[in-house]
């Protein structure tokens, strides 16, 4: 099953933080026309939109997605559409729902239409407050206190059993926090790592939703891309994992964050107002052992905090003097 090229890609939330940039670096890697964008709502912006074909889905309705399958003729799937853990808290049921009815479509659907390979990401949502908090080793205590928690871990689990039960060549990494400068983050609790560079950049100021001492893993966007790319273009032959990589490039604490930007931000203030989102970044480690990732397909990221931090003030600087800071909201 490794030996087969992907071809003819979908991206399921393909309007997403990730599924946006990652639906673009195909794009320039496979051809515009090979790589079919799908979402459940708003079409996308004019970048994904003119750069190949679009399609709705709900990845919920099985038929939905068979039917873009067949008429693509698609042999890849990056199935990156799901609710993350601050809605999931709100919506519990219709992040079941997305989640794990979506996975199970995918899962299938790649069964009957002899797919190739599916990518599907996991988190560190995957963790709970009895897994280990520094360095959480690969093999670990998987007890989410989060809906979003427990459909990752689920899903970690369906995903390997249709590797071994059905031969499904489904790859995934357990994703920390993404931080990007394009497609904002909806719904999840890192999201305040983002918003606190638009902030900064705009007004000068950001109220956090976390402690300044909260500490979490978190990682630059094209790290992410170059992850998911990697971990897909790896040899069948030498995974020994599947679908629950972790994967790791910083931690730092929300205070750390605001001083870094106050090097290029100068007299950035950043205040602190916990919310229900604490609880949950609470159960989350603070630092992941990706060693397993290492050692199987290669894995080595390239920013830390400051790189980052240079590299996403830039941009959001320049698209501010634009007129342009905050792109048009997608909600697909
Ligand atoms: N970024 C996600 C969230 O905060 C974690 O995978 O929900």
């Amino acid at each position: 099953m490794s030996n087969k090229q992907m071809k003819r890609i979908l991206v399921t939330g393909a309007c997403g933080q990730i599924g946006s940039e990652l639906t673009l670096a195909l794009r320039e890697r496979y051809g515009g026309a090979n790589v079919v964008a799908t979402g459940h709502r708003t079409p996308p912006g004019p970048e994904l939109r003119d750069s190949g074909p679009f399609e709705f889905i709900n990845v919920a309705r099985r038929e939905t997605l068979d039917e873009v399958i067949a008429k693509h003729d698609i042999d890849t799937i990056y199935h990156m559409a799901a609710i993350l853990s601050a809605v999931g808290e709100e919506k519990p049921h219709l992040c079941w729902d997305v989640n794990m009815n979506g996975l199970y479509n995918v899962l299938e659907a790649a069964r009957d239409h002899d797919l190739v390979r599916v990518f599907c990401p996991s988190s560190i949502a995957a963790f709970g407050p009895e897994t280990p908090r520094y360095d959480t080793p690969q093999e670990t205590v998987l007890r989410p206190r989060t809906m979003y928690g427990v459909t990752k871990v689920a899903g970690e689990l369906l995903c390997d059993y249709y590797v071994r039960r059905f031969n499904v060549d489904v790859r995934g990494v357990r994703y920390p926090g993404i931080i990007s400068a394009e497609t904002l983050p909806g719904g999840g609790t890192t999201d305040y790592a983002v918003a606190i560079y638009y902030e900064a950049v705009e007004h000068g100021r950001y109220t956090c939703f976390v402690r300044e001492d909260t500490v979490l893993p978190m990682m630059y966007m094209p790290d992410a891309l170059k992850a998911t790319l990697d971990l897909m273009d790896a040899d069948f032959g030498s995974l020994v994992h599947h679908s629950d990589f972790n994967l790791a490039a910083m931690s730092f604490s929300a205070g750390e964050l605001a001083a870094e930007i106050r090097k290029h931000v100068p007299g950035f203030v950043c205040e602190y107002q916990p919310d229900f989102r604490q609880a949950i970044a609470d159960s989350w480690p603070r630092s992941i052992d990706d060693s397993a990732a290492r050692q199987e397909w290669g894995w080595e990221p390239a920013y830390d905090l400051a790189a980052m931090t240079t590299d996403m003030l830039d941009r959001l600087q320049k698209r501010h003097a634009a007129g342009q800071l905050y792109q048009q909201p997608c909600d697909c």
